[in-house]
């Protein structure tokens, strides 16, 4: 079986009272669109073909890399004229399923099963609402055939007392809906070309129509403005949590934890409230991550401790380390392993070797830095300038002693001991103390000035 998908995007989205079209509107860090498209791909079809609309560039723009086919819709003249508009794009295909760019969290599982029953002719995703205000309605027969479909400004008193709502997620064989595209007429209460019409087409064709009803509303939520959105971001971080915890990780409260990205993880990790994760995150086995901490593009080896309030972002942390709390660890930094990491230290791009610690106030950035070496508080390495950035070195072993500063570039021998205070801004030797301050001298017969009489 040959499938196309279309989805149709080209709604205006006026609710959401932003400049941003709405389909581009992230959830969980992820534009709705993008999330509806991931769907479509599972299902592996020959063609997805996206309709957007007139002046929204933006959106065929901000997804450029995607494999679909972009269909403009210069005016929004209703569901069914959008598909017509991407037909072309399903020429040759046996069987067309149409997904809406604002319904994100539809799941593959759930079209392949409507696939399945749809198999004769048509089948429609339904859900049962206790409010289904706004949406189309699902009329059946008394046999409980689905008969047609009314939208809700067209429809009776009794016609709206039903419950069972039209998702407006179709899988169509498509032959016959070439036909129907083309008898469906826009005489109803919008004046608009309604795609839901096609169902009425269809058993008066004799084709039979499945009205594939569902549990899970939330899978077929529509977005119109924030609040649907934000509720939506809610039930999506609840699914990836429930996931979560069922896989083994413990989540201290998984109302208060948020994934935007993938994350993979090991045996008994630990994560406490209020984390975020994006993008691509590994954790090893029993991996601690602390309140707060926003983890990014990284990748935490097992055994590895993160205390509260701490951001890492595209680093490696290696086995054994103790990060925090209040540690910021930034892009191109690799922690090799039992590494200490303490209080309001920045690490950027540095590769700190095993069993080295830089524990209170320090910024470590461009440098590379050898096995247990340790850093004093509040040593800084001075990598930038004013135009260049240049390379810290430390050999293993070395001791730089507090409130250093490290002018790059500069090396610092293996077994060196930096003396508390300096400035070193040329290299210093291995196994020796070098220190640059003044010394420490007291004066005698010094005595503290004396206030003056007016
Ligand atoms: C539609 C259905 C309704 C269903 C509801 C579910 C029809 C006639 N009605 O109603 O039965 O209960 O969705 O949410 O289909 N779009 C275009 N081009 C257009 C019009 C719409 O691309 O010309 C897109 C929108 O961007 C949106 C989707 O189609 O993604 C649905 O359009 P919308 O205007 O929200 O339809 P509803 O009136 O809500
Ligand atoms: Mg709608």
């Amino acid at each position: 079986m040959k499938l196309g998908i279309i989805i149709l995007a080209a709604g205006q989205g006026t609710r959401m009272r932003s400049k941003l079209p709405k389909v581009l509107h992230p959830l969980a860090g992820k534009p709705l669109l993008k999330h509806v498209i991931d769907c479509a791909k599972e299902l592996e079809p020959e063609t997805i073909a996206v309709v957007y609309g007139h002046g929204g560039e933006l959106v065929p723009e901000s997804l450029s890399t995607e494999p679909v086919e972009w269909v403009e819709q210069a005016k929004q003249l209703g569901t069914g004229h959008a598909v017509a508009q991407a037909m072309k794009a399903t020429r040759g295909l046996d069987r067309v399923i149409v997904l809406y760019g604002d319904v994100p969290l539809i799941r593959a599982e759930t079209l392949r099963h409507l696939n399945d029953r749809a198999a004769q002719g048509v089948g429609v995703l339904t859900v049962e609402l206790s409010d289904p205000t706004g949406y189309g309605r699902i009329l059946r027969d008394d046999a409980r055939h689905v008969m047609r479909i009314v939208e809700q400004k067209d429809a009776t008193p009794d016609e709206l007392s039903v419950c069972e709502i039209n998702s407006g997620i179709m899988s169509i064989g498509r032959s016959n809906l070439d036909d129907w595209l083309a008898r469906i007429g826009n005489d109803n209460a919008q004046g608009e070309f309604y795609l839901t019409d096609i169902v009425g087409l269809a058993v008066a064709d004799g084709v039979p129509v499945e009205g594939v009803m569902i549990d899970n509303a939330a899978e077929l939520m529509g977005i119109n403005d924030r609040v649907q959105l934000a509720a939506l971001e809610r039930e999506y971080q609840r699914q990836r949590a429930a996931e979560l915890m069922r896989q083994g990780v413990t989540l201290l409260d998984p109302a208060r934890f948020d994934l935007r990205g993938t994350l993979r993880y090991g045996r008994d990790v630990t994560i406490d409230i209020n984390v975020l994760i994006e993008g691509d995150v590994t954790l090893g086995d029993d991996v601690h991550v602390g309140a707060n901490t926003v983890l990014r593009n990284c990748c935490i080896g097992d055994e590895v401790h993160i205390r509260e309030n701490c951001v890492i972002e595209d680093a490696k942390i290696g086995p054994g380390c103790r990060i925090g709390p209040f540690s910021r660890i930034r892009p191109g930094t690799e922690l090799v392993g039992a590494n200490h990491v303490g209080n309001f230290v920045e690490i950027k791009k540095s590769r700190i070797d095993e069993g080295s610690k830089i524990n209170h106030l320090s910024y470590v950035g461009d440098s590379v830095i050898g096995r247990k070496v340790n850093i004093g508080a509040g040593t800084i390495t001075c990598n930038y300038d004013g135009a260049n950035k240049h390379q810290t070195r430390i050999g293993d072993g070395a001791f730089i002693g507090s409130n250093t500063a490290l002018v790059a570039p500069v090396a610092i021998g293996p077994g060196a001991t930096i003396g508390a205070g300096s400035i070193i801004s040329k290299d210093a030797p291995e196994e020796r103390l070098t220190l640059s301050r003044a010394k420490q001298t007291t004066i005698e017969g010094w005595r503290r000035p004396i206030k003056e009489k007016k």
